[in-house]
């Protein structure tokens, strides 16, 4: 299972590279404003650090940019998506899983440019998805998990809809707002391709308390041991 940043603050998505090899990156509108930064500086820069890196191409490291969200008219949709997607050959465009979103990703993929079908909260929704080509689906975990909702079934019927039609792996699930370790888990073991979460989640995955008490153990054990 691959693991997405969700984040557009570029030293955060840098950091997360180097330190675990995350392999691709998600950004939405409120990222970039949390970045504190203007939309187009932001993707410039991004655009800038895969090729620095080496890591050209969507195929290596895709990179999710949401388009305009007031835009509700599919040409419109297409017309900014294309402007993003001329900018870096790794750029994913973000579309809501709206009737006019669904008309522009089915455009945009027979065109060649990669969508990522987003705000996705229903089966149904992740069907049109891949009925239409999209190359990615974001089912969000986190939202519903916050409203009470359990995601463990809704990921595995998505895993086994795409399976039962030849859908798996061609229209890659990207599991959502993704809030803790346990969320990870269980996206892992429904079958879900991708899960996209915050750095501090990624950070709290890789932590145990076990991990810790069982250092200090070896640790103790190495300074009471002779050396020789
Ligand atoms: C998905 O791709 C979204 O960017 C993201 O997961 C939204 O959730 P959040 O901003 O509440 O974490």
């Amino acid at each position: 299972m691959k693991y997405f940043l969700d984040s557009a603050k570029i030293d955060e998505i840098k950091y997360a590279y180097k330190a675990f090899g995350i392999d691709g990156v998600t950004t939405n509108p409120r990222h970039v404003m949390v970045s504190g930064k203007p939309f187009l500086t932001v993707i410039r820069e991004l655009a800038d650090w895969v090729r620095e890196e080496g890591l050209e191409g969507y195929e290596r490291f895709p990179i999710s940019v949401e388009v305009n969200p007031h835009l509700d008219d599919a040409g419109e949709i297409i017309s900014e998506a294309r402007k993003i997607a001329a900018m870096s050959e790794n750029f994913v465009i973000k579309i809501p899983c709206t009737a006019a979103g669904i008309e522009a990703a089915k455009e945009l993929e027979k065109a060649g440019v990669r969508t990522n079908l987003t705000l996705v909260f229903s089966a149904s929704q992740a069907i049109i998805a891949a009925k239409n080509g999209s190359k990615f689906v974001s089912p969000f975990i986190g939202w519903k998990e916050d409203n009470g909702e359990d995601t463990k079934e809704y990921i595995k019927n998505i895993v086994d809809i795409y399976k039962n039609y030849g859908w798996y792996g061609k229209t890659e699930i990207i599991c959502a707002a993704v809030r803790s370790a346990k969320q990870i888990v269980d996206c892992a073991v429904a079958g879900a391709d991708i899960v996209t979460a915050g750095l501090a989640v990624y950070e709290a995955s890789f932590k145990h308390p076990y991990t810790r008490q069982g250092l200090e153990t070896f640790q103790n054990a190495w300074d009471n041991t002779a050396k020789e």
